[in-house]
């Protein structure tokens, strides 16, 4: 792709001169290097602005599908007060505990709660004994089951719960309507549900840069749907 050096040398620009980010980050990132786990945490950027989007909304109660090592519950946790809490669900033991390391090593260990297990079966049992609502929601695992992930979302939610999802554009594959990767095909069930859903306020922001052309979702729930 022609502009990508230019994206990657922008973003780096936008990152030196706009993203303040607390000096436990870049001892978390490197952990994760070391560890070898998977750099595909949210973009920096994008990162900030779901962090800026916490503080807006004055979030206490915010659930994270996905975590990794921790750079998007930190960013949610370090948002909040003391009575904040933040429950991320995240099915690999190791990226679980890595995040839990970070998560103590920036002193934010009493916000946070991650639990381990595949996250639909988290979520259902969250629904179940009525956890929630949430201010905010951060949906970021697996793509295929992205819609499932959303609906039980919406019971999770309250007026106003803020629903963010990564990687909606996918490298512009979610156009491919007779697609057969899971991946896309569940991304493209999500932004069917979108379609037919009329309790919510919803955009969808393409990105470049580091991560690759993709883009995320900003999802506001407009009536109480808490089940
Ligand atoms: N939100 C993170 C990045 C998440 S990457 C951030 O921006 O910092 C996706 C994560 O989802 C990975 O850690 C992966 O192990 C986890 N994951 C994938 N499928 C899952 C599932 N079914 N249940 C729980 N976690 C899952
Ligand atoms: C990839 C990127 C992501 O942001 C994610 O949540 C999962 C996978 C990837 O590039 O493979
Ligand atoms: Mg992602």
């Amino acid at each position: 792709m022609k502009y990508e050096e230019t994206w990657n040398e922008v973003e780096e620009y936008i990152s030196r001169k706009v993203i303040r980010e607390p000096p436990y980050m870049e001892s978390a990132l490197k952990r994760s290097i070391n560890s070898g786990i998977p750099q595909i945490s949210v973009p920096v950027t994008e990162g900030k602005l779901i962090n800026i989007m916490a503080k807006a909304i004055n979030a206490k109660k915010a659930l994270e599908i996905g975590v990794l090592w921790g750079y998007g519950t930190m960013n949610i946790a370090s948002a909040m007060g003391n009575d904040g809490m933040v429950t991320g669900l995240e099915r690999v033991e190791k990226h679980a505990e890595i995040a839990r390391q970070n998560i103590k090593e920036a002193g934010l260990e009493s916000r946070v709660e991650i639990r381990t297990g595949d996250a639909m079966e988290s979520l259902i049992s969250m629904r179940d004994s009525r956890e929630g609502p949430f201010d905010l929601i951060f949906i970021d695992a697996d793509k295929g089951p992205y819609a499932d992930y959303f609906r039980i979302c919406l019971d999770l939610s309250h007026q106003g719960t803020i629903i963010f999802v990564d990687n909606m554009v996918w490298r512009g594959r979610i156009i491919e309507s007779d697609s057969t990767d899971e991946d896309v095909i569940g991304i493209r069930r999500l932004y069917d549900e979108l379609e037919k859903q009329d309790g919510i306020d919803a955009t969808v922001i393409q990105s470049v840069g580091s991560k690759g052309y993709d883009g995320f979702a900003v999802i506001r729930v407009l009536r109480d749907t808490h089940k």
